[in-house]
């Protein structure tokens, strides 16, 4: 299946062989200026990487934190397995810790773990190794067959002359290289159905502006910018049909963990009548967190609002308040879009539905609907 970008990849150091290797990123920093590619080569690379937000976006900090735990594990030593596996545990919690929102990240990794201790004991590192390499590419495909899915799921919500409207980037840059809400409008696309796309700044860090709409020109869409609290405005004047985002972490009742002013502009959708989608694969559901209030909200460094690219933008001293994400309440969500369709509410059933293991590995009770607000 085609990928608007490779995101995140791995990259052996010798051709025709896996191992070893690196994480190889494009470095979304440096966007839409350089587009400039970074190899790393340890688990620290890998964890500072995640944190800096070089490569970000739920599904991408999952795939780059399985492969990152085999640029830790690559040159363990071979005649001790036993140790191998108390390594990978203790990088499992390590790179688990770069970011705290975005489930896929321990999703991901919790699927290694289980990959290699699921295993019948005494087998030697190589294989242990092997078999990793193997789970990390899974992830990888697995994450593309599901955005495409979403992407043909989504695309029939849509009709051509639309207006549709984005926050943050939840493209090919926040994935493994198609995206979740962007990928119904790379479907409609080539299905010929042309729709007009607003796309948030995405204030304080520009993913809208620095990412999602360079994405989309680079797909050769016409994209219109705006600056988060033009998005009421827009409404009012009858230029968005539909909003589409991503998410971060989806709780069992439905409610949404996105980039901050998720919930703003859901608020602002439900006061004007129009349609909230939320875009993501299962690997986002996380029914161990009843409602949105069980997942935690990453705090961001204060400069990323006191400086701007280096200048000192606030009087020094002064207390900031720098939260990356928000919880949109379930009753302003019309639909998720997901791998398996595009579910409606009541949610909680649809989302157990999708994760069936967790649940029963869990045992948990589902929440009562309305349980957030
Ligand atoms: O802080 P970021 O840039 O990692 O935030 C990303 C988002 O909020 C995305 O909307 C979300 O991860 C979904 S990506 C498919």
């Amino acid at each position: 299946m085609s990928i608007v970008f490779e995101t995140v990849a791995w990259a052996p150091r010798h051709e025709g062989r896996d191992l070893p290797g690196a994480v190889r990123i494009l470095d979304q920093t440096r966007l839409p200026n350089e587009t400039e590619f970074l190899l790393l080569n340890t688990p620290e690379e890998v964890w500072d990487a995640i944190r800096r937000l070089a490569v970000r976006g739920a599904p991408a900090i999952g795939i780059a934190a399985a492969y990152g735990l085999i640029v830790g594990l690559q040159d363990a030593d071979r005649d001790k397995p036993v140790d191998f596996l108390h390594h990978l545990d203790h990088l499992v919690h390590y790179l688990g810790t770069a970011r705290p929102t975005a489930v896929n990240l321990n999703w991901a990794l919790e699927r290694m773990r289980a990959a290699a201790h699921e295993l019948e004991p005494g087998l030697t590192v190589d294989v242990l190794l092997q078999h990793l390499i193997q789970e990390a590419h899974h992830i990888r495909e697995e994450d593309l067959a599901m955005s495409h899915s979403i992407g043909e799921h989504g695309a029939e919500l849509l009709r051509a002359g639309m207006g549709v409207l984005t926050h943050c980037n939840a493209g090919g840059l926040a994935t493994s290289g198609f995206g979740t809400a962007l990928a119904p409008l790379y479907v409609a696309r080539e299905r010929q159905i042309h729709v007009r796309v607003f796309v948030d700044e995405t204030r304080p860090l520009l993913q809208g502006s620095r990412l999602t709409a360079w994405e989309l020109q680079q797909k050769g869409f016409e994209v219109t910018l705006l600056c988060d609290s033009a998005a009421g405005h827009l409404m009012r004047e009858g230029k968005i049909d539909m909003v589409i985002v991503g998410a971060d972490r989806v709780a069992a009742n439905g409610d949404v963990a996105n980039k901050i002013g998720t919930y703003m502009l859901a608020l602002a959708a439900r006061s004007h009548r129009i349609p909230f989608f939320v875009a993501m694969p299962s690997s986002t559901i996380d029914l161990n967190a009843p409602t949105g209030r069980a997942i935690e909200i990453e705090e961001r460094p204060a400069e990323e609002l006191t400086e701007w690219n280096g200048v000192v933008v606030a009087p020094k001293g002064v207390h900031v308040c720098n939260p990356a994400f928000d919880i949109t309440p379930h009753q302003l969500v019309t639909g998720f879009i997901t791998e398996n369709g595009v579910l409606h509410a009541p949610f909680a059933l649809g989302l157990k539905d999708m994760v069936p293991q967790a649940v029963e590995r869990e045992g948990r009770e589902l929440p009562h609907e309305g349980a957030f607000i």
